[in-house]
């Protein structure tokens, strides 16, 4: 009798949770993703935002120029983007100060090397296909087997481009500044 009990203390709930009306919010006449046919693009259609990597490699990408021109909104992005995937080995400002930076031989990307010596495209073509310790942020066209896991899309590489070259000097001699005031 009482293991009679037990069991069905142990099974009704599971079996209230099987009641046909149990997935009656999941059976709706809405349609499912995957669902039906899809609809088709228009004929010619084609893709409005996004620019297409035109690029296979590094020496490709070294003379192209810049498709987004310097703006606030440019300039506010790359910062962003640069905090959230640059900062982390390059230093908050670029200066190669976090505490990765050295262990994994990052370079300051404040000095001349990069400011003047590097093109914008070769900067470009850095962040997307990577270095050589460096990973890779864009996934280059026709090379899904390469490291690249497509984090950035190509303006929010250029976007960041546009904030190293034209953002990060300024603002890491703010911080400089600041720094020493505070001193
Ligand atoms: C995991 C650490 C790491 C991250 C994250 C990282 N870098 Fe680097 N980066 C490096 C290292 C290490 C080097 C120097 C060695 C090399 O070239 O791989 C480097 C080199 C560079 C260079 C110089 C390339 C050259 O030709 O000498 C540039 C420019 C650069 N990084 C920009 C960036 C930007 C912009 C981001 C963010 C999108 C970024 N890096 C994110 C580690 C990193």
């Amino acid at each position: 009798m009482k293991i009679k009990l037990f069991l069905g203390l142990i099974f009704f709930p599971t079996l209230v949770f099987a009641w046909p009306w149990s997935i009656d919010m999941v059976n709706q006449p809405s349609i499912k993703p995957q669902e039906g046919v899809m609809t088709p693009f228009p004929n010619r259609s084609i893709p409005v935002a996004g620019i297409p990597t035109k690029v296979n490699n590094r020496e490709e990408a070294k003379p192209l120029t810049n498709p987004i021109p310097v703006s606030d909104a440019s300039l506010h992005t790359g910062r962003t983007l640069f905090k959230i995937y640059c900062a982390a080995c390059h230093g908050l400002t670029g200066k190669a100060d976090s505490p990765v930076s050295p262990k994994i031989g990052a370079i300051s990307l404040v000095d001349s090397y990069v400011q003047e010596t590097l093109t914008e495209g070769w900067v470009f073509g850095t962040i997307t296909f990577g270095s050589y310790v460096m990973p890779a942020y864009g996934k280059p066209r026709g090379r899904e087997d390469l490291r690249g896991s497509n984090d950035l899309s190509v303006e929010e590489r250029w976007n960041v481009v546009n904030y190293v070259k034209h953002g990060l000097l300024k603002d890491s001699q703010a911080e400089t500044t600041r720094t020493a005031a505070a001193q």
